[in-house]
């Protein structure tokens, strides 16, 4: 297994589940509901595992790839985008499923995320791919991938990250 490669694969589910919501008539909101229930468990998940066991990483190993300046830069702008997911998902979760505010913040949502994977393929991924070894892109892939699957019934309980405190701690534990 491959982390670069298990992210880049969940972010084409991600962008397929939005695409799915497309689909579905507005006034069914009991599938509309359904969905977008797993979905957010599916972004937050996916988030959290990235900031436990990929940026730590990232940040140890990485240069800046692309159009990012440094790594930190890199590692900032995702945490910044993470929360910024995080409250879409927060606003969507709090409006009535269907309405015209719920369906205002999914589509912030899938706005938010559909920049932050087109970043992250383009400097984060390509830039681990650079600098980590196979054998380190299989353990995070299975730390992420255990940590994922404990948590995808239920999900988790999301909170924002300080990105220059997470860069300070993260730098430290990797
Ligand atoms: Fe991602
Ligand atoms: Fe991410």
């Amino acid at each position: 297994m491959d982390i670069t490669e298990i992210i880049l694969h969940q972010h084409m589910e991600q962008r397929r589940t939005f695409a799915m919501l497309d689909e579905v008539p507005r006034e069914d909101t009991k599938t509309l509901g359904s969905i977008w229930n797993r979905l957010q468990i599916f972004l937050e998940n996916h988030a959290d595992a990235e900031e436990r066991f990929f940026y730590p990483h990232l940040l140890k190993l990485g240069t800046g790839s692309a159009d990012a300046d440094s790594v930190e830069e890199e590692v900032e702008d995702a945490v910044k985008d993470h929360n910024q997911i995080r409250d879409a998902i927060q606003a969507a979760s709090a409006s009535e499923v269907g309405s015209s505010s719920w369906f205002d913040a999914v589509t912030r949502c899938r706005i938010e995320n559909d920049d932050h994977m087109a970043e992250e393929e383009r400097q984060d991924l390509a830039d681990f791919r650079l600098h980590a070894s196979l054998q380190l892109r299989h353990d995070i892939a299975v730390d992420f991938l255990r940590y994922e699957s404990q948590h995808a019934a239920k999900g988790i309980i999301p909170r924002d990250r300080d990105p220059e405190q997470y860069i300070e701690q993260a730098g430290q534990t990797a």
